[in-house]
């Protein structure tokens, strides 16, 4: 018997014990090889002391003070540290406790920004089908993951329009530095009325949905221009590609495209506290800053000092440890052996991703996501984790798992990891 209310209730879930670097045991001492870091959350591995003390520290000095007040140490030393990583001169951190919190932060921001600038016409966002942005209802209003969005249609905010994902049978982008792709991104602008759009909102390297779809060269920068043109902001979700897992500080750093704002929750802290954030160019910043002074939005967690400890020991380890070359390296090798597998396996149409965020794309089955977790659950018996995900073109149809171990994964984990999986995927055939 459980006073819990579980995911799914009828289910039965191991209880975990502990965990270091890339290995988690239960209480029954079973041992798994973490292969999508949780969520692609474990960036930096599992039993790390140092974040633990860290974390320990600020709640014996202060654990919280409301933001409405106080900053604090943990805060003005994460931000530092996000400032210094962080490209294309985006460096004010607003902090929030997750993903969804992130979206729903940087979709209010972008609004605000645009009555701070005198345009109040402007409040539409464009996503594309076949993405994630979280389960909150503004971000998921966003999302273009249909059987996520379907029990909740009724509750979805129309003020948020879906384009088509980039199809990975796109020849590229014309002379002109456009495509069927893009243009479906500007007709979606036409429908909404261009002078109506606050933002488009963007994964850069499919996470939950569409997992590992990679955009084309060109796809990106055309996106950033269709926003300059239709006077919109950039917002990147970086929730999953974010601090280092793609092989770059973020995902958008592949296509050289800046954002206005970029969403990072998961592997800021590597899961250490519940931690997420938005962070801003001088561009929004200052337009709120000199415009009304106030930012109308807060939840009474952001900012929590001990998350922020958190996140800021786990940066300070990321740079230390060179943990986002890391990432590239460990990745190149990660990629190259599930390709070996791909070919010798029938159940794997192709793989994709950059740095250790890489997915098995699946041969589609007839109930959107069952393969998928079938393929999961076999993993899961063999000793490892990996992360089920759904969503083709269409947002409902199509396959994937995504494999993405902590940065610290060493090459011969690497190994142990590819052969749990191969061994799933011919229970799987
Ligand atoms: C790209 C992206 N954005 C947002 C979210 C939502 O984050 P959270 O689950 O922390 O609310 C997720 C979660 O998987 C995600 O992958």
């Amino acid at each position: 018997m459980t006073d819990v209310f579980y995911r799914a209730p009828a289910l039965r879930y191991p209880t975990i014990a502990r965990g270091e670097g890339v290995f988690l045991w239960d209480t029954d001492g079973r041992q798994y090889l973490d292969g999508a870091s949780g969520a692609l959350v474990a960036n930096l591995g599992h039993g790390r002391r140092e974040i633990a003390q860290a974390m320990a520290e600020q709640a014996e000095r202060i654990a919280f003070a409301h933001t409405m007040r106080f900053t604090s140490a943990a805060q003005e030393e994460l931000a530092q540290r996000i400032a210094a990583l962080l490209p294309f001169g985006l460096r004010h951190t607003y902090p929030v406790s997750g993903g969804s919190e992130a979206i729903e932060t940087a979709i209010k921001l972008a609004r605000q920004y645009f009555l701070e600038v005198g345009e109040p016409q402007r409040f539409r966002v464009l996503a594309r089908w076949a993405s994630y942005h979280g389960n909150s209802l503004g971000a998921l209003s966003a999302s273009g993951h249909i059987m996520r969005r379907r029990p909740y249609a009724p509750l979805l905010s129309p003020a948020f329009a879906h384009f088509s994902p980039p199809d990975p049978g796109c020849p590229g982008v014309a002379e002109d530095g456009e495509c069927d792709c893009t243009r479906a991104l500007r007709a979606a602008v036409e429908r909404a009325g261009p002078a109506s759009v606050a933002a488009i909102l963007i994964e850069p390297v499919g996470g939950s949905a569409n997992s590992g779809l990679v955009p084309h060269a060109g796809y990106m920068e055309a996106v950033r221009r269709i926003a300059t043109e239709c006077g919109a902001l950039l917002i990147a979700d970086e929730v999953m590609t974010g601090f280092g897992r793609t092989g770059r500080v973020l995902g958008m750093e592949h296509f050289g495209v800046a954002p206005d704002l970029v969403t990072a929750a998961k592997g800021l802290s590597g899961g250490y506290a519940p931690l997420g954030a938005v962070i801003a160019n001088d561009r929004v910043y200052e337009a709120v800053r000199a415009g009304s002074g106030r930012f109308a939005h807060g939840f009474t967690y952001g900012g929590h000092p001990v998350a922020c400890a958190a996140g800021a020991k786990a940066l300070e380890i990321l740079a230390r440890e060179r943990l986002v070359v890391r990432a590239a390296e460990m990745g190149a090798l990660l990629r190259a052996g599930l390709e070996e597998l791909g070919a010798r396996q029938e159940s794997v149409v192709e793989v994709r991703g950059l740095g250790l965020m890489q997915a098995l794309v699946l041969p589609t089955d007839a109930r959107p996501g069952a393969r998928a977790a079938r393929l999961s659950d076999f993993a899961f018996d063999e000793g490892l984790i990996v992360y089920a995900g759904s969503g083709g073109p269409d947002g409902v149809l199509g396959d994937h798992v995504l494999v993405a171990p902590p940065l610290i994964v060493a090459p011969a984990e690497i190994d142990a990891l590819l052969e749990r999986l191969e061994r799933s995927l011919t229970r799987l055939d």
